[in-house]
């Protein structure tokens, strides 16, 4: 079959992702269109990033706007944007300052090193421990991968840093056992989204909660993909009651523009001095100001009670497919971080309903995920259902032979 022309060209691109064969030429709201005019619903949302869809015009204006006055200066100087972000996420949020960056991967660098500078200059030299769970994705560089919980992305990459311990997702007794002395931190996702969107228990949170109390070691949320309205509140992880000394942020809080962050606590931003940290585009203006139209939206209680409206459709929604489809199993996540399990492959299923004209995603091996803009309405929710059951049609029919 002939390939769409952005996949031919796409063989230039260093292969680390399996690229989709579709040419998307543009993007409006909750929709996407490829080179001949074909709609997709888009309920992938570029992997958690579009929490308002695309082009959304307060998104544009803002970096128009600051683009005609600089679009970078360095950290050498205050920039407004990051200062008025920064501003309105630490009241939001209530952490004490902002570290700026450009990606998840690099907020998770951030805050594990400041959780060991932490200690280091309390003269804990020695408790650079950091405890993570199997099936976590903390992101791509040495110390985030060192943290993430699958082998499989580290196979080939040689050493990972030292001082890093994966314990069983929802596991208190285990986490127990491996929180000791030299434990500087412990670093979750406070729903294991990439890991098949797995849901902490609330013995889970509780015993992390008691860890830091007894222990006296650090909690570092990471709510790349969970936060930023998508679980129906800004911050996920306090939404599950857990008491994090450091969150990290990127994906949607740019805008679509590369931005990550890190907020910390008085107790952190104590030990932190100039030269400790840093990265030159960090806290870019533009993306600041995207970010900062975003949340100026987002933040508002009637779009986050959009957001768990649109769950519950959701959920009910794919409840239903389940009984009619046998395949389907079970429902996990909160807000618009949505996930099914299948007893099949889940990537022919992706590429089922992209034939569709519905774009969705996979976590896991087996689990079909669904990160939609938040900005979804009744009636996309129900299309997308509809596209969703045909395309489950079409993906049984091909897998008859084995299912019991
Ligand atoms: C929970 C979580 N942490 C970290 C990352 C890494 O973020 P980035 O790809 O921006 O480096 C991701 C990306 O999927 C993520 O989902």
């Amino acid at each position: 079959m002939k390939k769409s022309f952005l996949s031919q060209d796409a063989a230039i691109i260093a292969s680390t992702y399996a690229k989709a064969d579709v040419d998307f030429v543009k993007g409006k709201g909750v929709w996407l269109f490829d080179s001949k005019g074909k709609a997709y619903l888009d309920f992938a949302g570029g992997l958690a990033v579009n929490a308002l869809g695309h082009s959304h015009p307060a998104i544009t204006k803002a970096i128009k706007k600051q683009s005609e006055k600089f679009l970078h200066i360095s950290n050498l100087y205050p920039n407004l944007p990051q200062i008025e972000l920064a501003k309105k996420m630490l009241s939001l949020t209530k952490f004490s300052k902002a570290f700026f960056c450009n990606s998840g991967t690099e907020a998770n660098e951030a805050a594990i090193k400041f959780a060991r500078k932490y200690f280091f200059n309390k003269g804990e030299g020695n408790r650079v421990e950091i405890i993570a769970f199997v099936n976590s994705f903390h992101g791509r560089t040495y110390g985030a991968l060192s943290a993430t919980g699958q082998e499989k992305l580290k196979t080939g990459f040689g050493e990972m840093l030292a001082g890093f311990k994966h314990v069983e997702w929802n596991n208190a007794e285990e986490l127990k056992k491996a929180v000791g002395p030299n434990t500087a931190a412990i670093i979750l996702e406070p729903i294991a989204a990439e890991g098949g969107i797995l849901m902490p228990s609330k013995d889970f949170i509780k015993t992390i909660n008691e860890l830091q109390k007894q222990k006296g070691c650090l909690i570092i949320a990471d709510e790349i993909q969970a936060g930023f309205g998508r679980s129906g509140a800004i911050s996920c992880s306090k939404l599950f009651g857990l008491k994090a000394d450091i969150t990290t942020w990127a994906k949607a809080i740019g805008g679509g523009l590369p931005l990550g962050m890190a907020l910390i606590n008085a107790k952190i931003a104590e030990c932190l001095k100039p030269g400790d940290h840093g990265t030159t585009f960090g806290g870019n203006p533009a993306a600041c100001a995207a970010g900062l139209a975003v949340l100026e939206i987002i933040s508002k209680p009637k779009f986050l009670a959009n957001v768990k409206e649109r769950s519950t459709q959701l959920k009910a929604g794919l409840e239903a497919l389940a009984k009619k489809h046998k395949f389907l199993g079970e429902i996990r996540g909160e807000g618009l971080l949505l996930g099914i399990e299948t007893k099949k492959p889940v990537a022919d299923l992706v590429v089922a309903c992209r034939k569709q004209g519905l774009i969705v995603l996979r976590a896991g091996t087996n689990v079909l995920r669904f990160l939609p803009p938040l900005i979804i309405t009744k009636s996309d929710v129900k299309k997308a259902l509809e596209k969703l059951d045909a395309a489950l049609l079409g993906y049984f029919l091909n897998y008859t032979k084995g299912f019991n």
